[in-house]
């Protein structure tokens, strides 16, 4: 049989502890996993599932969770770590289209004692989701595939209940939503992608752009709670409401970025009915681009403060030794830069490298800004970048100031 053959180890998360194929042992030098791991497992997304603990619990602050789905859920850790660290009795349904995973996963249900809370079953995500949902929809679905989640989202927006749920979606095909093959953006995303030194914020704007999309062309609205980037992957979380008004009225959050390779000035231009001619305002004289663009894609809010300050108060009653390091810091971060998402960071580096500068620290950068007057904050996005109300113009010539000290 598979499942002697298979070799197992025991690992800890959070609060958690379960049983996978052993990383180590399958990977050799690499460490991490690679597609010889008969279960999939990835010891270094404890970052995602960390915040995706707390955002659920967050989320429950507000909204009832009676029933959820993870439709690719390898050996189970995620939805064993949301039944065993979350309140409430909700049940979980869990499949995956690898028998040896759903093998696993059971197992892991099972040592748990969540036999009445889930359920393990084997099949395709797309389909399960859509079978699975028949009897009673679900209130959070959590999309965690290999590469693109776009196969999976209209079959995850169908199977969320009527009354509205939350939607946490993760994609690692950085290459395609970070400029390295802007097509297959296009057809995966809708959008292009483009390289930009704001490539992940990007990244995310197509996500949520296609979600929106999806969500629209199945009668529901779409309204951003939070969204996490790293080197190697992005997640968004979105809650869906079946709200046809809600839904056309967000269309004025779609459009395209427009950025200036010559002066690094940027601009959200919404994508309209009537036709629009927008100048690109270069933010240095006699710039002339070249301008690339990407999209369309999200324009929106990529935060809602409301729900950041739930996940706030989530974490400082919990015990943090169970927490990867950085999730304070990541979320102390997206709450200060979450009422300036209405135009894509700086990042300081990159400014300086383009006008030949030594990049001064960002906290000097930053409270030269404030004196200013401008709102002005960090991201989680990237250490070297910072959000603001002053233009590209106005944080290179602090920069100029600064090194011509
Ligand atoms: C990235 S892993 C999931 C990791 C897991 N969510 C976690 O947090 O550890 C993706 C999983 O999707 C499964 N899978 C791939 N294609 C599938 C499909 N069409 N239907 C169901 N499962 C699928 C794989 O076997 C794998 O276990
Ligand atoms: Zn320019």
């Amino acid at each position: 049989m598979h499942e002697q053959m298979t070799v197992e180890k025991e690992y800890s998360e959070g609060r958690t502890t379960f049983l996978s194929a052993d990383v180590d042992h399958y990977s050799g030098d690499k460490k991490q996993p690679t597609s010889s791991l008969p279960v999939f497992y990835n010891p270094r997304m404890q970052l995602n599932r960390d915040l995706s603990v707390l955002f659920l619990m967050a989320y429950m602050e507000k909204h009832s969770v009676e029933m959820m789905c993870e439709p690719l859920t390898g050996s189970g850790v995620r939805t064993l770590r949301y039944l065993n660290e979350c309140p409430g009795d909700f049940y979980a349904k869990m499949c995956d289209a690898n028998p040896l995973a759903v093998e696993t996963a059971r197992r892991n249900v099972e040592t748990l004692g969540f036999d009445d809370r889930a359920e393990v079953i084997h099949g395709d995500a797309k389909v399960l989701l859509m079978t699975e949902s028949r009897g009673k929809r679900f209130d959070f679905v959590d999309i965690d595939p290999f590469g693109t989640p776009a196969p999976y989202l209209s079959a995850a927006v169908q199977s969320i209940s009527p009354k509205g749920g939350l939607l946490a979606v993760t994609a690692t095909d950085m290459p395609v939503l970070c400029g390295v093959y802007p097509k297959i953006a296009l057809r995966r995303y809708g959008g292009f992608s483009a390289r930009a030194p704001y490539t992940h914020e990007i990244a995310i704007r197509l996500l949520n752009g296609f979600i929106y999309s999806v969500a629209g062309s199945n009668d529901c609205s779409m309204e951003p709670l939070a969204v996490l980037s790293t080197d190697h992957y992005i997640r968004t979380w979105v809650r869906i409401e079946t709200n046809r008004t809600e839904s056309n009225r967000q269309a004025s959050k779609l459009g395209i970025i427009r950025y200036c390779t010559g002066c690094m000035h940027s601009d959200f231009v919404q994508l309209s009915s009537k036709v629009q001619n927008v100048d690109f305002d270069h933010k240095i004289k006699g710039c002339a681009g070249p301008i690339r663009v990407a999209g369309p894609l999200w324009i929106g809010d990529l935060f809602k403060d409301q729900f950041l300050s739930n996940a706030t108060k989530v974490l400082e009653k919990s015990e943090m030794e169970h927490y990867h390091r950085k999730v304070p810091d990541v979320l102390e971060k997206m709450v200060e830069e979450s009422g300036l998402t209405n135009r894509p960071y700086i990042d300081i580096h990159a400014l300086c490298d383009l006008h030949n500068f030594a990049p001064p620290k960002n906290q000097i950068i930053i409270e030269k800004l404030k004196e200013q007057g401008y709102q002005v904050a960090r991201t989680h996005f990237k250490p070297t970048a910072i959000r603001t109300t002053a233009s590209v113009e106005e944080v290179t010539r602090i920069i100029a100031n600064y090194n011509a000290r």
